[in-house]
């Protein structure tokens, strides 16, 4: 007889081609996506490829008695506790790497919509106020020669340094070791503030009240990594009064709710957290984590496994 096939649970059915491919072969798959479909496939799960909404939780782990592995469909890993993963000897990936480039580039598109207002523009075709070409109208930024702070300098915020550099902006870093007096310094010269860092809980509103008020009136904020490193509030406060020129957001504080006052703003450009969202890297983004869900089935370390605190 052969040996039973492992259980995976997927957060959503992906690409049914490449799970095809890639799982199938080896695996049982079963599709869940509420929270109640997820615990009642987890009870006899080997493996995971979970969504960003998806909770890993300790209470969820300790119900998960045969879970081994999770692929998580992301680089982020703020849905997992990973600290309960290392003690039950879960082992984890996520998908970093493949999407480095596609929310690279969609930092710049906020960047440039923002600058040159474009969901103001769009609401004038569309609302058939555009009466003709106009010499005052919708006056923006224009970003050569700008100086740009990037906050983060993980693979994405270096790879939207490139980005930046190659349209003549100025590009200046905070990281890790950039001690507070230095970070005050550099956010007080900001006119483009782009955030690139982990939803890491020490990393929450990174960019508070106090920092937002030492940004230059014509500064941007684009965040495309996780909305708790940003005082919504305050940020809605700073764009409502203009003492901000704009953001560009593509996440949110308390996802996938948004802060009602940013709603009614004119100068802030909002996308529904589409970082990753090209056909091309979605697709890579599953075949990456079926094929390290395979990798440690076989008894092999995948290249994108993640490092477990001890
Ligand atoms: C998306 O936010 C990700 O972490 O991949
Ligand atoms: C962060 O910048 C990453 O790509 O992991």
């Amino acid at each position: 007889m052969p040996s039973p096939k492992p259980l995976v649970v997927l957060g959503d059915s992906f690409f049914p081609e490449v799970i095809q491919a890639e799982l199938a072969p080896w695996a049982e798959t079963r599709v869940a996506k509420t929270q109640q479909q997820l615990h009642q496939a987890l009870k006899q799960a080997w493996g995971a490829i979970p969504m960003l909404s998806q909770k890993f939780d300790a209470k969820t782990l300790a119900a998960s008695p045969r879970l081994k592995a999770i692929a998580n469909y992301a680089v982020g890993l703020d849905n997992i506790d990973l600290a309960a993963c290392a003690a039950r000897s879960i082992r984890v990936t996520h998908t970093r790497d493949v999407l480095t480039r596609a929310t690279a580039e969609l930092t710049l598109t906020l960047l440039m919509a923002a600058a040159r207002r474009v969901p103001e523009g769009e609401k004038i075709c569309r609302s058939g106020r555009f009466k003709g070409w106009g010499a005052q109208m919708l006056l923006g930024q224009e970003l050569q020669g700008r100086r740009a702070v990037i906050a983060g300098q993980g693979r994405i915020g270096q790879e939207v340094g490139k980005l930046f550099e190659a349209l003549g902006i100025r590009v200046s870093w905070i990281h890790r070791q950039t001690q507070p007096a230095e970070i005050d310094a550099l956010l007080r010269e900001a006119q483009i503030l782009s955030l690139h860092f982990p939803g890491t809980p020490q990393n929450k509103h990174w960019l508070s009240a106090r920092r937002i008020a030492l940004l230059p009136k014509d500064a941007i904020v684009i965040n495309t990594a996780r909305g708790m490193a940003i005082d919504e509030k305050a940020l809605a406060q700073a764009l409502k009064k203009r003492k901000i020129f704009a953001a560009g957001l593509d996440v949110y504080e308390h996802e996938p709710k948004i802060t009602p006052a940013l709603l009614k703003l004119p100068n802030v450009v909002m996308l529904p957290h589409v970082g990753s969202a090209t056909e091309k890297t979605r697709r890579e983004m599953v075949r990456v984590a079926a094929r390290s869900l395979k990798d440690i089935w076989d008894g092999q370390a995948p290249w994108n496994e993640v490092k477990l605190p001890q």
